[in-house]
């Protein structure tokens, strides 16, 4: 198979390609356009005139709506082809994509097209007998730089409500995961999308396309989900512009499970919040806390409920845990592992698979101040700690240069409420993960990013939002 970009509605190759790898049985499964220079800025030139020329700016909501609609009604039609798409690029098992990520992919599009339509402008009526009002004119051309973790999901999860609003787009996904981006933009076009509205280069980052596209005069904003240091390198390559940037990166999620929470539902949610996706989600719980009364027998459930998960082929439906996306990233984390008896720690269970799989991983006793417990490992790995009382859950759960989200477990009210407010985190999920509603805002504090996304979140960075006042 060939993936091209799409560049003004076309199909554009590029002279050389470079190999999308398929994780699982660790051969090259598909050959993609390699983009450069060139077509950055072939695409930001598309983008620009269908942003300024149009019609899609000036399309009212309804109709642009419409269109979203329909792209998400092509992708529910396609969603076995999508899911495989993804589950070839990077290992995520099949079941997953076609439960979780290809239904909130639908989901992302019919969100924002709908809350781009209903949503409300300000009026001010003033004591001077003017009125001021809001208009949210959509902000241009936006890049949007994908990570491989949720390839096709993230990348709708950006262009969704970047399009809702009137802007036009350039996605770049990430190299490990190509795939689904051509064919999402394929299907915009069956759904009706004039050219250039949503286009699609590949290629690598730094000194590479993704570079190129965050330097360009020509762009207005830059949304991108990734690593803490390449959001860090954006930042520094949009400031000569002055584009506005949307930073969601890293985590090291904290996950607080006290003696009075329900057992059998915080071991059930803290196997999802660090085994889901094989522990390649910015959110996962990867630091977990739990109060010394409990320690020996949640973690003796939550040991036995690793082991019991079915790793491998993630085509297999009964798979929940894949390959890691990539040989780069399986030695990443399982470097870390290796690293144990110099830096501290013991596996209780886990450890390397076959291929490049990686066991749901447990480990204990590891000093606080050791890599596994600061560094986001991105993989299948926990480290758990007992600790003693609030107070020191708090301050463990804290002590981190990440703040993208934390998790807490307990049956008492006052409680809940006491730590949420006290959790230094965008995002903190009482006796729940990963349950989202896409109004609220999405982002992290410190390291983990710059920004938030979803609702009015969204709406915020992808308009200019301009103030008109009239004299009445
Ligand atoms: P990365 O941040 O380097 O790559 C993400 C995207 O950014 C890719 O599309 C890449 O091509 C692009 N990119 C990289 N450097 C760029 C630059 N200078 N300018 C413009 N675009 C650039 O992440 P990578 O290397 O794939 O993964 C490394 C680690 O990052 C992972 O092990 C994990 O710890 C973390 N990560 C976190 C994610 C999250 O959801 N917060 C997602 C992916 C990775
Ligand atoms: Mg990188």
């Amino acid at each position: 198979m060939r993936i091209e970009h799409v560049i003004d509605g076309k199909h554009v190759g590029s002279a050389e390609t470079f190999p999308t790898v398929d994780p699982w049985t660790r051969e090259p499964w598909a050959e993609v356009a390699l983009g450069g220079r060139a077509e950055a800025d072939a695409a930001i030139a598309a983008a620009r005139r269908a942003f300024d020329e149009g019609p899609w700016p000036q399309m009212g909501y309804a109709e642009r709506g419409a269109l979203l609609h329909r792209l998400a009604d092509l992708v529910e039609e396609h969603a076995e082809e999508l899911a495989l798409l993804d589950t070839r690029d990077m290992g995520k098992p099949i079941t997953a994509m076609l439960t979780k990520d290809v239904p909130r992919t639908a989901l992302n599009f019919r969100f924002f097209a709908d809350h781009a339509r209903l949503s409300a402008a300000e009026a001010f009526p003033m004591d001077s007998g003017h009125h001021a009002y809001t208009r949210y004119e959509p902000a241009g051309v936006v890049v949007a730089i994908a990570p491989w973790n949720f390839p096709l999901m993230l990348e709708s999860w950006k262009i969704a409500p970047a399009l809702a609003w009137g802007n036009t787009v350039v996605l770049k996904p990430a190299e490990q995961s190509p795939a689904s981006a051509t064919r999402l933009a394929e299907l915009a076009l069956e759904a009706g999308f004039p050219p250039g509205v949503l286009n699609v280069v590949h290629g690598f980052g730094p000194d590479a396309v993704g570079e190129f596209l965050t330097t360009s005069p020509d762009v207005d904003r830059i949304t991108f989900t990734g690593e803490s240091n390449t959001g860090r390198a954006i930042s520094a390559a949009a400031a000569r512009n002055l584009t506005p940037v949307s930073l969601e990166l890293g985590g090291k999620g904290a996950n607080l499970v006290f003696a009075d929470a329900d057992l059998d539902r915080a071991v059930e949610w803290s196997i999802k919040a660090i085994y889901t996706n094989a522990g390649q989600v910015c959110l996962a719980g990867s630091r977990l806390y739990v109060e010394r009364p409990i320690y020996d027998e949640f973690l003796a459930r939550f040991v036995a409920a690793a082991e019991a998960m079915v790793v491998g082929d993630p085509q297999d439906p009964a798979t929940q845990i894949g390959p890691l996306a990539s040989e780069e990233h399986y030695e990443k984390v399982t470097g870390y592992l290796d690293r144990l008896p110099q830096d501290g720690g013991k596996i209780l269970t886990g450890g390397r698979g076959e291929g490049w799989t990686v066991r749901p991983t447990v480990i204990v006793d590891a000093p606080l101040d050791a890599r596994v417990c600061r560094e986001e490992i991105f993989g299948p790995v926990v480290v758990v700690h007992p600790f003693e009382g609030e107070d020191e859950g708090i301050a463990l759960a804290n002590d981190t240069p990440y703040g993208l989200n934390a998790m807490l477990f307990t049956e008492n009210l006052r409680r809940a409420h006491r730590v949420a407010a006290a959790l230094r985190a965008g995002t903190v999920w009482v006796n729940c993960f990963f349950v989202r509603d896409l109004r609220a805002p999405f982002g992290g504090v410190g390291d983990s990013g710059v920004g938030r996304e979803g609702g009015d979140y969204s709406k915020e960075f992808f308009t200019e939002p301009k103030a008109v006042v009239m004299e009445i």
